[in-house]
């Protein structure tokens, strides 16, 4: 057994996530946590809200609210979609939390002694309009690499490319419009993260488990040369720049830290906040030298975030020169599309986490999502996938299973389990394949390779339909009631197996099934390893317990639900 600490990139305060946010960091740490507390491990999985930079406060003004009461309403909001698509965090804290504003300050004051953090005169985009700076998104204009009409200050939308506000060409204010703008000189804060390539490369050479995709985005930002980055921004929302003795730092009346500085440091700020109120210990998980170093620290994120927790987030720890926790394994995930395009709020554009569960309900999404896992390139999320992954392998491969033999012996064993009859090659095929499928699915949850853990779990159920075929009790009830009870008490077992190893997935249905076969709940762990164990699954209810068939598990989607889902999340273009 040992500790593992969890965490998914904080979600943007800025509205409820759609599919691919979800599917490409909450989602797959959720369906970890869950596997790897199946499997007896002592798990944190911490996320929050990522509540600060010009996206909350812009949000916030085009609901014509205060930033923080936006900020308060809508961390409610992303809360409970969670809680609605189970994601089953220890805590779900938030970004602009008292702790994170001490640990934030922290960390710069301690960066800064160590001469990694510089004041310097920076030259910003200021409106005469609005009366004052304009960073990262409160400015738009021209992108100076593609040419694209809109680029934000920060990053261009259309070629991908991060910008600096002052090479924008012809730029306005995204506050007022106006375009009354100059670029006047003010001072920032600066993380020099130049000086410490090198201790950063060493790190990332080190890296194990991480995939391709994080490496490689890692080492090609070493390549390119580390540049050191301004860690502070012209705004009012957000952490106030202290000095070390909590007084206001002179000049820096307006400014706050920079989102990416604070928010990965809101990992830890949120553990503290989930020790408080639970009375427990939040040493033990990020300090190495309070028990963190057999911590084992798992992150999950989309690609567009791989370089500030491999290369911003490290600089902050390793920086500090104290015994902070690194990340062992880092997850990355591509985007999940919509149709091969971009999900997008303003233009309606794809489905969002508070509507995706009108349609259907939070298993069906969440097998789908991980089924089609954006782990080795982009997915496109299109309604025919999604029909097909619920009708097919939810409804036919696992729900009739569990519904065929579960009824049958209802009907023909009074909802008991009965002593089974010989053997036969049915029973020692399946034997095998279970042997050897049992084990791969647990080695792909541990190296989070969720496709490859979807279609086992998949390749599971369809042996158990397999194996129904072959022991046919239904054949033998007419001339040998005993086969027939092998058949039965083997496929009752199934059906408990299936909704153990479902659980991680598809968490309601398992408990539904777990429930209908009365499996009391400190008796659904994984705590199969060997053979000789997995012998035993076949025959592990005792004789005689008894069983119910659980409710339609799983709804058929049909082709008019396609149509008309199709033509209402299309966008307008
Ligand atoms: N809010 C960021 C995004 O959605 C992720 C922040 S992750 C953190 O892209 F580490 F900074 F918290
Ligand atoms: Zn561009």
């Amino acid at each position: 057994m040992s500790k593992i600490l969890i965490t998914s990139a904080l979600p943007y305060i800025n509205g409820v996530k759609h599919l691919g946010n979800l599917a490409g960091s909450m989602l797959p740490a959720d369906v970890y946590a869950r596997a790897m507390r199946l499997l007896g491990h002592d798990v944190l999985y911490i996320c929050a809200t990522d509540e600060h930079g010009t996206p909350a406060e812009l949000a916030a003004q085009v609901e014509a609210e205060e930033t923080e009461a936006y900020c308060d309403a809508m961390h409610q909001a992303q809360k409970s979609a969670g809680d609605k698509f189970k994601l089953s965090y220890d805590y779900f804290g938030r970004s602009s939390s008292v702790s994170n504003h001490k640990l934030t300050q922290y960390f710069a004051n301690i960066l800064e002694e160590k001469g990694l953090i510089e004041e310097r005169v920076s030259q910003q985009v200021y409106s005469n309009a609005d009366g004052r700076f304009l960073p990262d998104r409160y400015v738009e204009g021209i992108c100076p690499n593609c040419g694209f009409e809109k680029a934000r200050g920060d990053q261009c939308d259309s070629c991908g490319k991060l910008l600096d506000p002052i090479d924008l060409i012809e730029p306005y204010s995204a506050v007022s419009g106006s375009k009354d703008v100059e670029i006047r000189d003010t001072n920032h804060l600066y993380l020099k993260q130049s000086l410490l390539s090198g201790d950063l490369l060493d790190w990332v050479n080190k890296a194990e488990g991480w995939p391709h995709l994080a490496t490689s985005i890692a080492h090609k930002w070493l390549a390119e040369g580390l540049r050191d980055r301004s860690i502070t921004r012209d705004l009012k929302w957000g952490i106030p720049v202290l000095n070390a003795d909590g007084s206001k730092r002179e000049g820096f009346e307006g400014k706050v830290f920079y989102v990416w500085f604070d928010a990965p440091i809101a990992y830890i700020a949120a553990t503290q906040d989930w020790a408080e109120e639970n009375g427990k210990d939040w040493k033990s998980w990020w300090r190495t030298d309070a028990g963190a170093e057999n911590t084992k620290y798992v992150q999950f994120m989309g690609k567009d975030n791989v370089a500030f927790h491999t290369l911003s987030f490290p600089t902050t720890i390793l920086g500090s020169g104290e015994a902070w926790k690194l990340v062992d394994r880092l997850k990355a995930f591509n985007w999940v599309t919509w149709y091969g395009g971009k999900f997008s709020t303003s233009q309606k554009r794809g489905v969002f986490m508070d509507q995706a569960l009108d349609i259907a309900p939070s298993d069906y999404w969440r097998w789908h999502l991980m089924a089609n896992a954006p782990e080795s390139s982009d997915t496109a999320f299109t309604w025919e996938e999604f029909q097909l992954s619920v009708n097919s392998d939810l409804a036919n491969v696992l729900g009739n299973f569990v519904n065929r033999i579960t009824k049958y012996a209802c009907g023909k064993f009074q909802g008991k389990v009965p002593e089974g009859g010989k053997i036969t090659a049915a029973e020692e095929w399946l034997l095998k394949e279970l042997n050897q499928r049992i084990p791969l699915l647990i080695s792909f949850y541990e190296k989070r390779e969720f496709r490859k853990a979807m279609s086992e779990t998949r390749a599971i159920w369809a042996a158990g339909n397999e194996y129904l075929t072959q022991a046919a009790p239904w054949t033998h009830y007419k001339t040998d009631i005993n086969q027939a009870a092998m058949g039965v008490r083997v496929g009752l077992n199934l059906v408990s197996l299936f909704g153990i190893l479902a659980q991680p997935i598809i968490p309601d249905a398992a408990s539904k099934i777990l429930d209908a076969m009365n499996i009391p709940e400190n008796n659904r762990s994984w705590n199969f390893g060997s053979s000789e164990t997995i012998a035993h699954l076949i025959d592990a209810l005792p004789f005689g317990h008894e069983i119910n068939s659980p409710d339609v598990l799983f709804t058929k989607i049909e082709d008019t639900d396609v149509e008309i889902w199709a033509e209402k999340f299309k966008g307008n273009d």
